[in-house]
């Protein structure tokens, strides 16, 4: 790291979001850039997965919105950054490799539709970074959850690209990756097409396409902007 880039050398502690579609590289670069600044690096998605998961659990329908409320509210949703990601805790368990499997992945799509879940896990989202000092990913993070954050980035890529990246990640082929990729595009539309805060890059996000880049151009690029917001 450069002296430039420093954080240490900065007394702004900066709320970074990077909001983008499943499989653009976000989980990747925002927990890279927090490791390199020194910051918490915390990923929205997290949230909704265990609350669908509670939803699973408890046999709560992903369309009861009210019902959702009521199970977001009695349930303790934790993140605890690690150098490898978050970990997720629900009421006190570990469920982090869980909220990864398919079911709730689908599901995590389903029960973000509503405007009362979003507006609770917005609130939480909004405790914990408010502070400063965090990199915060997720979908709506530059619209919603911080819309003066110090630096905003979209991170995008073509679909067809980012379905790939999901299989290579999960070293998947033949038939689960045909599911695989039908999934990611079902969750795309839903996340886009939502009528509650859907996934699009807010006016002032600095867009990056992936399409073409490698992890480390793509970091690179982050940590540029990024330094020009600790000394501008
Ligand atoms: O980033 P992820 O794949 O873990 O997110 C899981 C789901 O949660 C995704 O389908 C959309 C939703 N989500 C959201 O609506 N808003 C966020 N800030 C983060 C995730």
């Amino acid at each position: 790291m450069n002296d430039q880039f420093s954080a240490e050398h900065s007394p702004r502690k900066l709320i970074i979001a990077i909001d983008g579609p499943a499989g653009a590289g976000k989980s990747t670069i925002a927990s890279r850039l927090a490791r390199k600044l020194g910051y918490i690096n915390l990923e929205s998605g997290a949230m909704y997965r265990a609350l669908a998961l509670q939803a699973i659990e408890n046999d709560v329908s992903f369309d009861d919105e009210t019902a959702l409320l009521a199970l977001a509210q009695k349930s303790r949703i934790q993140l605890e950054p690690t150098r490898d990601g978050n970990r997720t805790l629900l009421n006190g368990h570990d469920v982090s490799p869980r909220i990864r499997e398919r079911d709730v992945t689908e599901a995590a799509s389903r029960v973000s539709v509503h405007p009362a879940v979003r507006a609770w896990m917005v609130a939480r989202q909004r405790e914990m970074g408010e502070g400063g000092g965090i990199v915060m990913e997720g979908r709506d993070i530059g619209t919603k959850v911080f819309p003066d954050a110090d630096l905003k980035i979209f991170l995008d890529a073509d679909p067809v690209v980012r379905e790939q990246r999901r299989m290579e990640q999960h070293k998947i082929k033949g038939e689960v990756a045909a599911n695989l990729a039908a999934d990611l595009r079902e969750r795309d539309h839903r996340d886009r097409t939502r009528a509650a805060s859907p996934l699009m890059a807010a006016e002032d996000a600095v867009v990056i396409d992936s399409t073409a880049l490698d992890e480390a151009e793509v970091l690179a690029k982050v940590e540029a902007l990024a330094a020009e917001r600790l000394h501008p």
